[in-house]
C-alpha cells in the first residue's frame, strides 16, 4: 500500500454519531463490547441459545487441534428447522419470509408456513432422487425464492451445498461439481435479466457432459423458454417437488456437520472450496445479523441485494435473516430495469427498513445522479450497510445523504467468504461512524494489524489484517485440502489467520482497509484471482503468455487488465484479438471474469527469479509513473510495453 493512500484518509475529519433514538433501542451497547471482551467464549456460549437445538451443546470451543476448530461439538441441531419450524412453531407462521421480486414486475409473497412446507417438499424429493446425509448437491440459480428453498432443503437433509454463481460459465460450473463430486444438481431453464430471459439450463447441460458422476438435474421452470431435458436425468421441480408431502421428519446433525461448500478465488489459479459447518456457522451469522443491522424482526423489513452464489447470499439473505424470523426482500434482476430508479421504487414499495449493498453499486448510482433516488420515498429507511470492497469517503457520505436522508447510520462491514459473518464493522447504536473505515471488530472478535514480524502496529500505521483467536463461523477447512488450509491461512503468522487484506489503524486505533495485499482482485466487490485469469487466456491458441493486473476503477473499485504476448504462429493476432480474448475470458469463468483491457505486448517485466513484476504493471495500467525497476532481468522491457501500448491507443 503505498504512503499516498495512507495520508490521503488520514484526513478524513467528518464523523457520524448515531442518532439518539436508535442508540436508546439499540440491540448492541458499550456493555456488550465489555462483556464480550471479559469472556469471548462464554458470550458466544450465550450467543449459542439464540439458536433451537436437538441437543444442547455443554461445550463452546474446542481448539485442541489448531488450526482445525469445532465449536458447540456436542451439540445437535438442524439448520432448516432453525430457520423455518421454529418460527411457525413459535406463532410466526404467517410473517412474510420473502418478498419477491422478479425483473419483469411479478411478485410472490412467501410466509414463514409456506416456507417451511415448500423446504420440506424439496428436502423429500431430494430424498427420493437419493440424496443422503453428506451427499453434496450443486445449486446454479437465477434469483427466485426456489434457490433459498433449494438450499434450506439441502442443509435439511444434511446434504452439503454448493452454490455456483449464475453468471459463471459451464466451465466453472463443471469444475466445482466434479471438485466436490455432486450427484445432483438444482437448477432453473433461467431467469431475467436486463429486461430479457437468459439462460441457465444449456450451461449446465454443457458442464455434465464432463461430470458423469450426476444421477439428476431438476429444473425450475421460471421464464418457459425452450429447455431441453435429458430423458431419465432431468426432472422439472415443479412436477417433482410439486408432488411430495410437506411433511418431512427434520434429523438433527452434529454442529460441525458441513453446512455447505462456497468457492471462492484464492491467489493460484485453483477456487478453494470453503467448508462451514452447521452450528457456529449459524450462531455467527445470526448473532451479527441482528447486531450490526440492530435487527427488530417484528417491524424491520431487510434487503440484502447480493445474489445467492455469493456469500453474502449465503450469510445475510438466507441464513443469517432467516434464523431470526426477518421479513426480506428478494429481487431477481438488475438495479436499471426497467429504469434506474428500481432499487428505490422497490424500497418504496415495500417500506424497507435496511439495505445492503455493494460500494460498486453505490457509485453506479451516484454516476447516475441523486436526482433519480430523490423521486422515490425512502424514509422507511434507518440502516444502511456496505459490503465487499472499501468504501470510499464519497461513497458512503453520497450513499447516507441521497439514500439514508442524512439520517441513517452506513455500516461498513468487513468480512470475507471464509470468515462467514460480519468481522468488522461499525454498530449502528454505539459506533460515530467514519466514511471509509470499517471501525472497529465485532463485540466476540479479536483481530490486530500487524507487520512483517508479526508484530501488531502501532496508532497511525499500516500493515496486514489478522484474526487472532478462532470465531464461531470461521471455515473449517478447504474441501478435500486441509494442507492449503493450513498454508494459506495459518503459516505466514504463526497462531494468526492472514486475511490477506493490507489494513491501517488510524490515531484513534479504529481500522480501515487498504485492499488486498496478494494477488487477488476485487472487481465490484468479486474476488478474481489474477491466476485464474492468466491461465483462461493462456489457454487460448493465440496466446503465448498472459499477466492480469487489478488496476483501480472508479466504479468497479478494481478492473481486469491484461497483458499478453502472442504465440510466433499467430502473427499480429488479427484486428479483432482482443475481443476474441476478452470473449474467451467470459466462456471459459463468466462474463465479469472479462477483462476490462487486453493489451497485447512483446514481453512481460520480471524479476531475476523469473516472477512477473505484477506492480508495475499495475502503474502502467493506471498510468502512473513507473515504480521501482532495479530487480528486472531487462529494465528496457517497460520501456518497450510502454511504447507497444501508446501504440495500441
Ligand atoms: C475480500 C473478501 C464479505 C462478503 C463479500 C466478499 C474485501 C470485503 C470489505 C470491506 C474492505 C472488504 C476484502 C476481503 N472486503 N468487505 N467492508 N472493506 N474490504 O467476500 O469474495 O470472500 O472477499 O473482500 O479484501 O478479503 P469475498
Amino acid at each position: 500500500m503505498s504512503e499516498e493512500t495512507l495520508s490521503n484518509l488520514s484526513h478524513e475529519e467528518r464523523r457520524f454519531p448515531p442518532p439518539p433514538e436508535l442508540s436508546a433501542q439499540a440491540n448492541v451497547t458499550t456493555d456488550t463490547y465489555a462483556e464480550a471482551a471479559a469472556d469471548p467464549e462464554a458470550f458466544w456460549a450465550k450467543q449459542a441459545e439464540r439458536l433451537t437445538w436437538g441437543t444442547t451443546p455443554t461445550q463452546t470451543l474446542d481448539w485442541s487441534n489448531p488450526p482445525f476448530a469445532k465449536w458447540f461439538a456436542d451439540g445437535e441441531l438442524n439448520a432448516a428447522v432453525n430457520c423455518c419450524d421454529r418460527h411457525v412453531e413459535a406463532g410466526h407462521g404467517d410473517r412474510v419470509a420473502f418478498h419477491w421480486e422478479g425483473e419483469p414486475g411479478d411478485t410472490r409473497t412467501i410466509t414463514y408456513a409456506e416456507l417451511t412446507d415448500e423446504v420440506c417438499r424439496a428436502a423429500n424429493a431430494l430424498t427420493e432422487l437419493g440424496v443422503r446425509a453428506g451427499d453434496r448437491v450443486a445449486i446454479y440459480m437465477p434469483m427466485i425464492p426456489e434457490a433459498a428453498v433449494a438450499m434450506l432443503a439441502c442443509a435439511r437433509i444434511g446434504a452439503p451445498h454448493t452454490v455456483v454463481f449464475g453468471g459463471f460459465s459451464a466451465d466453472a460450473l463443471a469444475s466445482r461439481i466434479a471438485d466436490c463430486d455432486c450427484q445432483v444438481v438444482i437448477t432453473a431453464d433461467g431467469g431475467y435479466r436486463k429486461g430479457k430471459p437468459s439462460a441457465l439450463k444449456p450451461a449446465v447441460d454443457e458442464a455434465l457432459t464432463r461430470c458423469p458422476g450426476v444421477r439428476n438435474v431438476l429444473v425450475v421452470r421460471r421464464t418457459e423458454q425452450e429447455t431441453a431435458m435429458t430423458e431419465g436425468r432431468d426432472l422439472w421441480w415443479h412436477e417433482f417437488v410439486g408432488r411430495q408431502s410437506s411433511e418431512h421428519e427434520a434429523q438433527m446433525f452434529n454442529a460441525e456437520h458441513p453446512l455447505y461448500i462456497m468457492y471462492t478465488s484464492g491467489s493460484t489459479g485453483k477456487p478453494k472450496g470453503i467448508l462451514h459447518t452447521t452450528g457456529g456457522y449459524l450462531v455467527g451469522t445470526s448473532w451479527t445479523h441482528w447486531a450490526t443491522f440492530d435487527l427488530k424482526p417484528e417491524t424491520d423489513v431487510f434487503w440484502t441485494a447480493a445474489d445467492i452464489g455469493w456469500v453474502t447470499g449465503h450469510s445475510y439473505l438466507v441464513y443469517g435473516p432467516l434464523t431470526n424470523g426477518t421479513t426480506s426482500v428478494m429481487y431477481e434482476g438488475t438495479p436499471e430495469t426497467p429504469h434506474q430508479g428500481r432499487w428505490w421504487e422497490i424500497i418504496e414499495k415495500y417500506k424497507i427498513s435496511i439495505l445492503y449493498c455493494a460500494p460498486t453499486a453505490i457509485r453506479t448510482f451516484m454516476k447516475w445522479g441523486a436526482e433519480i433516488p430523490a423521486k422515490f420515498d425512502l424514509s422507511s429507511l434507518r440502516i444502511l450497510g456496505s459490503v465487499g470492497e472499501p468504501i470510499n469517503p464519497e461513497a458512503y457520505v453520497w450513499y447516507r445523504t441521497h439514500i439514508g436522508g442524512d439520517r441513517t447510520p452506513v455500516v461498513d462491514t468487513w468480512w470475507q467468504t471464509e470468515t462467514g459473518m460480519h468481522m468488522i464493522t461499525p454498530m449502528p447504536g454505539v459506533t460515530a461512524g467514519k466514511p471509509g473505515a470499517a471501525m472497529t471488530p465485532v463485540p466476540g472478535i479479536s483481530v490486530e494489524v500487524v507487520n512483517d514480524e508479526a508484530q501488531p502496529v502501532g496508532n497511525g500505521e499500516g500493515g496486514y489484517l489478522t484474526i487472532t483467536k478462532p470465531w464461531p463461523s470461521m471455515l473449517r477447512t478447504l474441501w478435500g485440502d486441509d494442507e492449503r488450509f493450513v498454508e494459506t491461512y495459518w503459516s505466514r503468522f504463526p497462531g494468526m489467520y492472514f486475511a490477506g487484506d493490507g489494513a491501517k489503524k488510524d490515531e484513534d486505533g479504529d481500522i480501515w482497509f487498504l485492499g488486498r495485499v496478494d494477488d487477488v482482485m476485487n472487481v465490484s466487490g468479486h474476488r478474481m484471482s489474477t491466476t485464474e485469469i492468466e491461465s483462461a487466456l493462456v489457454s487460448h491458441p493465440k496466446v503465448a503468455e498472459a499477466a492480469v493486473v487489478g488496476a483501480t476503477d472508479a466504479t468497479t473499485g478494481q478492473a481486469i487488465v491484461a497483458f499478453v504476448i502472442l504465440r510466433s504462429e499467430a502473427g499480429d493476432g488479427g484486428p479483432d484479438v482482443v475481443q476474441e480474448l476478452r470473449q474467451h475470458v467470459a466462456k471459459e469463468i463468466g462474463a465479469i471474469a472479462r477483462p476490462r483491457q487486453i493489451m497485447v505486448v512483446e514481453e512481460l517485466p520480471k524479476t531475476r527469479s523469473g516472477k512477473i513484476m505484477r506492480r508495475l504493471l499495475r502503474d502502467i495500467a493506471e498510468n502512473r509513473e513507473l515504480g521501482d525497476v532495479t530487480t528486472l532481468t531487462d529494465s528496457t522491457v517497460m520501456e518497450l510495453i510502454k511504447d507497444n501500448m501508446a501504440g495500441a491507443k
